[in-house]
């Protein structure tokens, strides 16, 4: 048998509706068949990432998005302040690298959440700063930053636009992009849309549209204010990815049936019952504000933590996550990003515990299960929040 459970932070599984609308004959890009799903999903994505503006649909991933959410707003030699803090973080300094950018780190040890004290001392020293780029949900280390917070001292410190990388964030907290100010917000498909990878979602402000520099270092492919203009007219610049647009078109609409706030409640719910389930037997969670798409906790002394990735692969067919650059040897991550269920949960925390006992970690059998499911059965006797 080859099932295998995909409980990573990404990419997640795809619901079956989701699925089968991707095995239908393929329709044309071009047609009015596909001007309609797409209209329907340029409105979904405004609804998840609570914004009147644009939500342009770039067939790329997440980094890609990221990418072009950057070089459509700066000019060569632009200085961007960076907030660091983990992998993702890290990788925006690097491609601002790339396009000989002139960039300011804000040093953040991983596991730890971003200082707004911090911030404000880098941009009160500096006049010249373009942009500020905050990855919201540092999936490597499972860490929320303070978005309310840093984007406070952007708007206070500074005249610089905001990007923030919610690839793992949008959809699973609380995000309101033009409540918070933040200029561009970018997400990915194959996390809380529960859709294949491939897509990329770029939501730009009036302000960052206004303050676009005429010089910026946008490319031809990753073009916004074209693919603005055609986006406009429920096309894409160029072929998209069909098949994905029809899967998120599908997701799109399970989420709106399920309400935002019950979607944000649904990942609480399960992040807390993963956490309280890693913790009882006997892990040790790591990181500062967890973010409530991936759990990171430490592997226990003297297990390696690939050893626990692959034998939880390998046995059980449960996939989930390592950590990432320095962190491989010790961390593990367990995803609960996108459409998980309670027994997808109760099945990953199940999987986890017999595995370590399999390794010489010792803990009664059941326990991880059983914490995870007291976490359940209390809130199911909690009010279902009301749905905007
Ligand atoms: C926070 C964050 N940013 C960026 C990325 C990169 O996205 P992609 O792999 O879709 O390029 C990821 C992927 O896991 C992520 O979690």
């Amino acid at each position: 048998m080859d099932e295998h459970h995909l409980l990573a932070p990404g990419p997640t599984p795809v619901p079956e509706n989701a699925r089968l609308a991707m095995a239908k004959r393929l329709i044309h890009h071009r047609s009015d068949e596909f001007r309609e799903v797409f209209r329907r999903v340029r409105s979904g994505l405004q609804w998840i990432f609570q914004t009147d503006e644009d939500v342009i649909t770039l067939t790329s991933s997440g980094t890609g998005a990221f990418e072009a959410a950057m070089t459509n707003f700066l000019s060569p030699g632009s200085t961007v302040v960076v907030v660091g803090g983990g992998k993702f973080g890290e990788r925006w300094a690097d491609v601002a690298r790339r396009y000989d950018l002139d960039v300011v780190e804000m040093d953040v040890e991983w596991g730890e959440a971003a200082d707004p004290a911090q911030l404000a001392d880098i941009l009160a020293d500096r006049e010249d700063v373009s942009m500020v780029t905050v990855t919201h949900s540092e999936t490597s280390t499972g860490v929320l930053h303070p978005l309310e917070d840093l984007a406070d001292v952007v708007q206070r410190e500074s005249s610089a636009l905001l990007a923030v990388d919610g690839i793992t964030s949008v959809g699973v907290h609380d995000v309101p992009m033009d409540e918070l100010g933040v200029d561009v917000l970018v997400g990915g498909s194959q996390k809380a849309f529960g859709a294949p990878p491939g897509l990329g979602f770029v939501a730009v402000s009036a302000r960052a549209w206004r303050r676009q520099p005429d010089d910026h270092l946008g490319g031809y492919y990753f073009d916004l204010s074209r693919e603005r203009r055609r986006q406009s007219q429920d096309q894409t610049a160029f072929t998209p990815g069909i098949s994905q647009v029809l899967a998120l078109d599908v997701t799109l609409d399970m989420m709106r049936d399920e309400g935002r706030r019950s979607v944000f409640e649904r990942h609480r719910l399960n992040a807390e019952a993963t956490r309280t389930a890693v913790d009882a037997v006997g892990l040790e969670l790591f990181g500062a504000r967890p973010s409530n798409a991936v759990t990171a906790v430490l592997a226990p002394d003297g297990i390696p933590a690939p050893q626990i990735v692959d034998r939880m692969n390998d046995t059980y067919g449960a996939v989930i996550a390592g950590g990432q650059k320095h962190m491989s040897s010790e961390l593990l991550r367990l995803g609960h990003i996108g459409f998980f269920r309670r027994t997808d949960i109760l099945t990953m925390v199940s999987s986890l515990e017999l595995c370590l006992r399999d390794l010489g970690h010792s803990a009664d059998a059941g326990t991880a299960t059983a914490a995870a499911q007291r976490v359940y059965t209390n809130a199911s006797h909690q009010d279902v929040p009301s749905e905007p």
